[in-house]
């Protein structure tokens, strides 16, 4: 057994191991499928992402298997995936179309990848939007991670990391973007037009989750058949930038028959014994999708319905009466949706647990919110 150490300070009192954050969970993820635009897409990607459907898949899965501390607890709501007709129809010599950001010199992949070019610097002197954090520059691959909602070319030829906030604002969920050039061929490179003159597109991709440099690494791909020299089209990335909204900045909606969300908690909840008893329920972590405490609200109340239906003799049961949501990431790159479910609710000065050390692996809470239900089930059936 690895030896989990816990970071936070518990002041003294006595905790119910189980709510640990589950590393164990975390390694059992399923990757989702979709994880950024794919380089070939020339229209934006229409949002996969269906919180209602999703909530409804998340109470079903409680219902097939109910949390149970010591069990391993990994959903994975079934993959997002483009919907038919998300890649743009393609025929071959066709002029792609967008294509109007600057190509440097004469276009070779070398001068793209060239760390002095204006790309290059256009990345490194881009404005950090207000609102948002840098989370890299001038990186030559593009984000591939979970909560990837959508993507957008931008219609002029400036790198305007304002008008991909613009965008990320005014997408549901958006925490994060992705900012960069790519080289594209200028038509669909075919046995005709091997390897064509290339033109750059200015993309923003938006994420559920903040975005961080060591998931920027979709490095390209290679398209089509061999020109005369022996080459074929090389799509290429440059002048990645990533931006994530400011913590203070994060407010997760209402959730019907909740309260809250609480303000932004330092970590999250946990919770001592209460008289002896342990009001901790148990975990669930979402990786489909973004960061979403609809999820958690539906399957708290899942959760609730099944105890309710399997009471004992007595009529007795354990409510969800309260729920902890954050993003857990590892070694800084977002894993998902955690959910931790409680038969009470506690206030934010047990919001302590702000990550673990688990073997080499460093855990850590952000966004952590919680709601209590707002008719308190009394366990009685
Ligand atoms: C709110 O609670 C009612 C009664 O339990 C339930 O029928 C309804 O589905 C809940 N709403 C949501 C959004 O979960």
């Amino acid at each position: 057994m690895p030896s989990v150490l816990l970071i936070a300070a518990l002041a003294g009192l006595a905790v119910a191991a189980p709510q640990n954050i589950n590393a164990a969970a975390v390694s059992g993820l399923v990757t989702p499928t979709l994880l950024g635009p794919d380089v070939a897409e020339l229209t934006p990607t229409p949002i996969a992402y269906n919180p209602t459907s999703a909530a409804r898949a998340a109470a079903a899965e409680v219902t097939a298997n109910p949390v149970t501390p010591k069990k391993r607890s990994v959903v994975n709501l079934g993959a997002a995936s483009p919907l038919n007709g998300a890649i743009g129809k393609r025929d071959a010599c066709d002029p792609q179309p967008n294509g109007i950001g600057p190509v440097p010199g004469k276009g070779a992949v070398a001068e793209y990848l060239d760390p002095y070019n204006a790309l290059s610097q256009a990345a490194q002197d881009a404005a950090t939007p207000k609102g948002y954090t840098k989370a890299f520059t001038n990186l030559q691959g593009s984000t591939q991670q979970i909560g990837y909602l959508t993507f957008k070319t931008i219609t002029s030829d400036v790198y305007d990391t304002q008008a991909c906030a613009d965008f990320c604002d005014n997408v549901n969920y958006c925490l994060g973007f992705n900012i960069y050039f790519e080289r594209d061929p200028s038509v669909d490179p075919a046995a005709a037009c091997p390897n064509p003159k290339p033109v750059t597109n200015i993309k923003c991709s938006l994420y559920g989750y903040p975005v961080i440099a060591k998931t920027a690494t979709n490095m390209g791909q290679w398209r089509g058949p061999e020109d005369s020299t022996g080459e074929v089209f090389h799509v290429v990335i440059v002048g990645s930038n990533g931006y994530s909204k400011l913590a203070p900045t994060l407010s997760p909606t209402k959730q019907n028959n909740f309260t809250g969300p609480s303000t932004l908690l330092p970590g999250a909840i946990n919770a001592p014994y209460d008289n002896g008893v342990d009001t901790y329920l148990g975990m669930k972590l979402y990786n489909n999708g973004p960061y979403d405490p609809f999820v958690c609200a539906s399957a708290c109340q899942a959760q609730t319905a099944y105890d309710r239906a399997t009471a004992g003799p007595d009529g007795s049961y354990k409510p969800c009466n309260f729920f902890n949501s954050y993003i857990l990431s590892k070694n800084g790159v977002p894993q998902g949706t955690y959910c931790s479910f409680y038969t009470r609710s506690w206030d934010e000065g047990y919001a302590v647990n702000t990550g673990y050390t688990f073997g080499s692996d460093v855990y850590t809470v952000e966004a952590s919110f919680t709601y209590g239900l707002t008719n308190v089930d009394d366990g009685q059936a």
